[in-house]
C-alpha cells in the first residue's frame, strides 16, 4: 500500500475541511429551508444544533481519523473497533447517494453562469428554473459537473483538494460580503431581514422544537458530518494539531458562510415580493434570478454570484467523492485515476432520476440527510461516548495539553442529549421519508 500523504501545510487541512462544508448546504439549501419553514425560528434551532451536536460530533470523527490514519471503513479495525467498521459502509453509502444529487444541482448553477451571461433568466426566473431543473439539461450539466469533480480528486490530496480549497475559499468569503453589501441597499432589505432575523418571541420555543428535525438534518449537512468526510481528512493529520480549536475554527466558518447567505438571499427576495414559503428546492435560484434579471448591473452580478456557488459546490463534492475513492484505493489496491473515474460514473448513474424529477432529487436529500447522515451521526455519537470514550479523551487531548475538564464534558454530551436528540431525529426522519415515499 502507498504511503499515506498528508497535507503539505497546516492551513491545507483548515482550508479543505472548511472547503468541504462550506458549499451548497450554505447558499442554496440553508437560505430555501429557512424561508420555507418560516425564517427566524429555523435559524434559532439550527444554531442550536450546530454547537451542541454538530462541534461534538465532529471532534468524533476528527479523532477516529487521526488516530487510525485509515479510510472510513478500515479506521474502526484499526483503533480496535472491527465490528463498528458499518459506520463507515454507511458513511459511503451516503456519500453516493449525496453527490449523485448534490452533482444535481451542481449542474444548475453552471447552467445559471451560463444563463448570467446570456442573460438567459432575466424577466422569466421561473421558466428558466423549470428547464434547468429537471429533463435532459439538468443532466448534461450533472454530467459536465461530475466530470470536473472527478477531474479534480484523481490529482489527489496534496496536488488537487488542498490546491483548489487554497484558491476557492477565500474568494467565496469576498464575494458573498460584497453580495451581502449590495443586498443591503434595496428596498426589501428591512422586510428581508425581519423574516430571517426576528423570531416572534411568544412561540419561539415550541417553533424552533418543531423544526428540531430539519434542523439537524441541516447541521450534519452543512458541516459535512456523519458520511466521514472528516474521518477521511483528519486522517491525513499530524499529532500536534489542537483538534478543539480546528474544529470550531470550521463550525464558525461555515455558520458564519450560511448566515451571509441568508443576508444576501433574503433582502433579494423580498425586493422581488418573492413569497419566500413557497418556492422548495428552486427558492433560492428563482428567487435569486429574478432579483438578478430586473437589477440595473444584474447580468454581472448573477454572474459572480453563481460562480462563487460553483467553486464552493465544487470543494464540497470532491470531499465526498474523496471518502469513496480514499477507500476504494486502499481496500482494493488499485490506482486513484481508475478508480475515481468508475466512481464517480456510478454515482452519475445512481443520480439519474434526480436529474429528471424534482421529486427524485427531495427524495433523495430527505434520505440522506434525514436518515443516513443523522443515522451516522447517532452511531458516532454512541460510539465515540460509550465504547471509544477513553481511546477518544486521550487522542483529543495530545494537540491539547490540560483539556482534562472539556473533554470529559465532551463525552458526556455526547453521551446523552446527543444521543436523544438524534435518535428522536432518525425516528421523525423515517417517518417523513416513508411518507414521500407513500405519496409518490
Ligand atoms: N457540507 C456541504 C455543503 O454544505 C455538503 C456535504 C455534505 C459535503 C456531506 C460533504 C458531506 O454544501
Ligand atoms: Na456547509
Amino acid at each position: 500500500m502507498a504511503i499515506r500523504e498528508t497535507w503539505a501545510t497546516r492551513i491545507g487541512f483548515i482550508l479543505a475541511a472548511v472547503g468541504s462544508a462550506v458549499g451548497l448546504g450554505n447558499i442554496w439549501r440553508f437560505p430555501f429551508l429557512t424561508a420555507e419553514s418560516g425564517g427566524a425560528a429555523f435559524l434559532v434551532a439550527y444554531l442550536f444544533l450546530v454547537a451542541v451536536i454538530g462541534l461534538p460530533v465532529m471532534l468524533v470523527e476528527f479523532v477516529i481519523g487521526r488516530e487510525s490514519k485509515q479510510n472510513v471503513v478500515d479506521a474502526f479495525p484499526e483503533i480496535g473497533a472491527p465490528t463498528w467498521k458499518f459506520i463507515g459502509a454507511i458513511g459511503a453509502l451516503a456519500g453516493f447517494v449525496i453527490l449523485s444529487y448534490y452533482s444535481v444541482v451542481g449542474g444548475w448553477v453552471i447552467q445559471y453562469m451560463v444563463g448570467s451571461l446570456t442573460g438567459g433568466y432575466a424577466g422569466n426566473a421561473e421558466a428558466f428554473f423549470g428547464s434547468a431543473a429537471e429533463g435532459t439539461n439538468a443532466l448534461a450539466y450533472d454530467l459536465l459537473f461530475m466530470a470536473i469533480v472527478a477531474a479534480i480528486v484523481s490529482f489527489g490530496v496534496r496536488d488537487g483538494l488542498e490546491r483548489a480549497a487554497k484558491v476557492m475559499i477565500p474568494s467565496v468569503v469576498g464575494l458573498l460580503v460584497l453580495l451581502a453589501a449590495y443586498g443591503a441597499t434595496l428596498s426589501g432589505a428591512s422586510e428581508g431581514y425581519a423574516y430571517y432575523l426576528s423570531p416572534d418571541l411568544s412561540t419561539l420555543v415550541g417553533d424552533a422544537i418543531a423544526l428540531l428535525p430539519d434542523a439537524a438534518g441541516q447541521a450534519f449537512f452543512t458541516l459535512s458530518l456523519g458520511m466521514g468526510v472528516m474521518i477521511t481528512y483528519a486522517s491525513y493529520l499530524g499529532e500536534d494539531r489542537n483538534m478543539l480549536r480546528d474544529s470550531l475554527l470550521i463550525v464558525v466558518v461555515d455558520t458564519s458562510i450560511a448566515i451571509l447567505a441568508g443576508l444576501a438571499v433574503f433582502p433579494f427576495l423580498f425586493a422581488q415580493g418573492v413569497d419566500p414559503g413557497t418556492g422548495g428546492v428552486g427558492t433560492t435560484f428563482v428567487g435569486l434570478a429574478s432579483a438578478f434579471g430586473s437589477l440595473p448591473a444584474g447580468q454581472v452580478v448573477g454572474f459572480v454570484f453563481f460562480a462563487m456557488l460553483f467553486l464552493a459546490a465544487l470543494t464540497s463534492a470532491f470531499s465526498i467523492l474523496e471518502v469513496i475513492v480514499s477507500f476504494t484505493i486502499d481496500t482494493f489496491d488499485v490506482d486513484r485515476k481508475p478508480a475515481t473515474v468508475a466512481i464517480a460514473a456510478v454515482i452519475f448513474l445512481v443520480g439519474v432520476p434526480t436529474a429528471m424529477s424534482l421529486d427524485y432529487l427531495t427524495l433523495y436529500d430527505a434520505i440522506a440527510n434525514r436518515i443516513l447522515l443523522i443515522g451516522g451521526g447517532l452511531l458516532l455519537a454512541i460510539f465515540g461516548g460509550w465504547f471509544y470514550a477513553s481511546g477518544a479523551r486521550e487522542e483529543l487531548q495530545k494537540g491539547m495539553p490540560g483539556g482534562e475538564t472539556l473533554t470529559t464534558a465532551w463525552i458526556w454530551i455526547l453521551r446523552i442529549p446527543v444521543v436523544l436528540v438524534l435518535a428522536y431525529v432518525l425516528y421523525t426522519g423515517i417517518i417523513e421519508v416513508a411518507g414521500i415515499v407513500a405519496g409518490m
